[in-house]
């Protein structure tokens, strides 16, 4: 049977805190150098235990976009596929994409805020400050509204921007997702990116706000 990662670390450092808890107490109330030795060794073990938990709290999958990522499709037709610019049209609707270690194939997927919205613009009607962050046009944002959190799933193509389903709030991807339309006051989170070898490619960290935040 196997038993939930979250729960195991819990289990164990809980365990491990009632352990020197209760040591301690004992130590406390006696002041003997046995109980005081077992508070010790209880403490010891508490402390491993955390550093352990630590180490298994850094999930690869849930971390942020890391330079030199790559971009892989996230839809169901072809999961995992690397994204190449030819596969974008120019002016096309955007598709929605996950960034991928080049090096373990993992892709990181562990967190929502880590879906992307992928699409590919005419160059020369980007903001200067977006064509820095795109790649032969094509510009990555966070895919989650900043608003409450809806994903943003909407593409009008004719004022060519994207919409939040849950209250309409709209974003201009040309000009670094900036806010038309309310409800909410935050931009969508911009992942700058490069072009190598026509993949998309990772270039810095995300910039911007990522996730709900309210309005
Ligand atoms: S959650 Fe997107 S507009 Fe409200």
């Amino acid at each position: 049977m196997s038993v939930p990662l979250d729960h195991l670390r819990n289990s164990r450092g809980q365990a491990a805190s009632a352990c020197a808890a209760r040591a301690l107490l004992s130590a406390a109330r006696t002041l003997s150098r046995r109980a005081l030795l077992k508070a010790a060794v209880c403490a010891g073990l508490a402390l491993n235990l955390t550093d352990a938990v630590r180490a298994d709290d850094v999930d690869v999958r849930a971390m942020r976009p890391e330079v030199g990522d790559v971009l892989v499709f996230a839809n169901e037709a072809t999961p995992r596929k690397m994204i190449r610019v030819p596969d974008l049209p120019v002016g096309g609707a955007p598709v929605f994409a996950w960034p991928m270690d080049p090096r373990t194939g993992i892709v990181r997927d562990g967190t929502r805020l880590n879906r992307l919205l992928v699409l590919r613009l005419d160059p020369a009607k980007l903001s200067a400050v977006t064509r820095a962050h795109a790649a032969d046009g094509v510009v990555a944002y966070s895919a989650v509204c900043t608003h409450e959190g809806c994903p943003v799933t909407e593409w009008l193509s004719q004022q060519r921007v994207l919409q939040c389903p849950c209250h309409g709030s709209q974003y201009d991807p040309a000009d670094v997702a900036n806010v038309v339309k309310g409800p909410t006051l935050y931009r969508l989170a911009n992942l700058p990116l490069r072009k190598v070898d026509g993949a998309l490619v990772v270039a810095g960290k995300f910039i911007g706000r990522l996730g709900a935040q309210g309005a």
